[in-house]
């Protein structure tokens, strides 16, 4: 098969290139080692930007979320049992858009079918080639018969652990990680929201978070450590728990229920540099990840594919300079980005190695955030993504 531009990847990123690049009259195969089923299992994040927003839009995809999204103007910050609200809109002029991962990767799916396009399911042994020269290609198998796409680049959106970030030289790239000393156990419940905008709680027994689905399914949130197993959770001790860190007026509120999905997620910072290896491409998760915190994963993998798809289109219109700064321009971006889920995920959570000290000092910057028209809104500039293009 040959293609202009191989995908490796239906997540987010790869589907959002796939229908931007459609839409550029670009031609390109997307090539998927998972089910469509399994893809769309996983239970991710569901803030989106105003830049995610007019990329799905630009898309074509956009119309349910508009429909069944939440747009949120502000948020509340919680610690010494009282709400903070940081007014998005008041001090940005923008919103976000709550509307889960899932059901974005569900209409970029759902697009993609019923415009024909080429996506390789259960694809094994992926394995891109080539790709120091001029003819990159595509290898893998489906069933066990070897197949092959031929294409002018390739585009690792293959998350961490994908194959396209492995196939480059060690020598060629360089990594930075920071890996957090503690996870977050999420719930996903069917029952209406506790509070009608997200809560981020810093707590003494550790950070919580309440965010939403919609007006009738949640997506909770605790600070627990690296050693807990979800069997150690019942679904009473983890809405116990979710109570005794928020303000006595929304435990007292909260409505609990069934848990529909429960999990652990670990928290890490990582960026991989450059971008770009010839004529292989990294994006989304692929070249970084973001601490949850600051709901940056999704955001920061749609301003790449966005960043990514306008150069490939200028490629095929005769300049490369688009191509050619790619990986520099997406890597100010991710940065910003990593700054400031870091900074937010330093000031929420429990850090017990930090003792006393770090605890006044976390006290003390809330303090000051609250307190300071400009702290919050540097805080809400970033939150919606508009400090992150500055
Ligand atoms: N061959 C083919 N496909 C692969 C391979 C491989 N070797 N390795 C991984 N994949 C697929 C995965 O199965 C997955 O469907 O690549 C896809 C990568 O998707 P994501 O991990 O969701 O990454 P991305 O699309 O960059 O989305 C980033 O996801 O994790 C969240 O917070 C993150 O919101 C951000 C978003
Ligand atoms: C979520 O809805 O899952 C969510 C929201 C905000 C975050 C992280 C996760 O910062």
């Amino acid at each position: 098969m040959r293609t202009q531009v191989a995908i490796i990847g239906a997540g987010p990123a790869g589907l959002l290139l796939g229908a931007l690049l459609h839409r550029q009259g670009i031609d390109h195969v997307i090539v998927e080692r998972q089910t469509p089923d399994y893809v769309l299992g996983r239970i991710r994040a569901g803030v989106l930007e105003q830049v995610a927003v007019d990329l799905l839009d630009e898309a074509g995809v956009g119309e349910r979320m508009h429909r069944e999204g939440l747009p949120h103007d502000g948020f509340s910050l919680c610690f010494d049992d009282r709400h903070h609200r940081i007014d998005l809109h008041a001090l940005t002029g923008q919103r976000v858009m709550v509307y889960g991962q899932t059901e974005v990767t569900r209409d970029l799916m759902d697009a993609r079918r019923a415009a024909g396009l080429t996506t390789v399911y259960a694809a094994e042994n992926v394995h891109p080639e080539g790709f120091g020269g001029h003819t990159p290609a595509l290898r893998y198998a489906l069933n066990g018969t070897p197949h092959r796409i031929e294409a002018d680049f390739i585009v690792g959106c293959d998350g961490f652990h994908g194959v396209a970030r492995a196939s480059v030289p060690a020598q060629a790239i360089q990594t930075n990680e920071k890996v957090y000393p503690f996870g977050w156990l999420g719930v996903l419940a069917d029952v209406p929201p506790v509070h009608d905008e997200l809560i981020y709680a810093n707590h003494p027994r550790g950070f919580a978070l309440c965010s939403m689905r919609s007006k009738t399914r949640v997506r909770y949130y605790v600070q627990c450590s690296l050693d807990d197993h979800v069997e150690d959770w019942s679904d009473d001790r983890f809405f116990a728990e979710l109570k005794r860190r928020l303000p006595e007026a929304d435990a007292t509120r909260m409505v609990e229920g069934p848990s529909i999905e429960k999990s652990i997620a670990p928290l890490r910072s990582f960026v991989a540099e450059p971008m770009r290896f010839g004529r292989l491409f990294l994006a989304g998760d692929a070249a970084h990840i973001v601490p949850p915190t600051g709901a940056k994963g999704l955001n920061l993998a749609a301003s790449d594919v966005g960043m990514l798809s306008r150069a490939l289109a200028e490629h095929y219109r005769g300049s490369d300079a688009g191509i050619d700064s790619y990986s520099q321009r997406a890597l100010a971006r991710i940065w910003k980005a990593e700054r400031f889920s870091w900074w937010f995920t330093s000031l929420m959570h429990r850090f017990p190695e930090a003792g006393e000290f770090g605890r006044k000092m976390q006290h003390a910057e809330l303090d000051y955030l609250v307190q300071s028209e400009a702290a919050m809104k540097a805080m809400a500039e970033n939150y919606v993504g508009l400090r992150l293009d500055a």
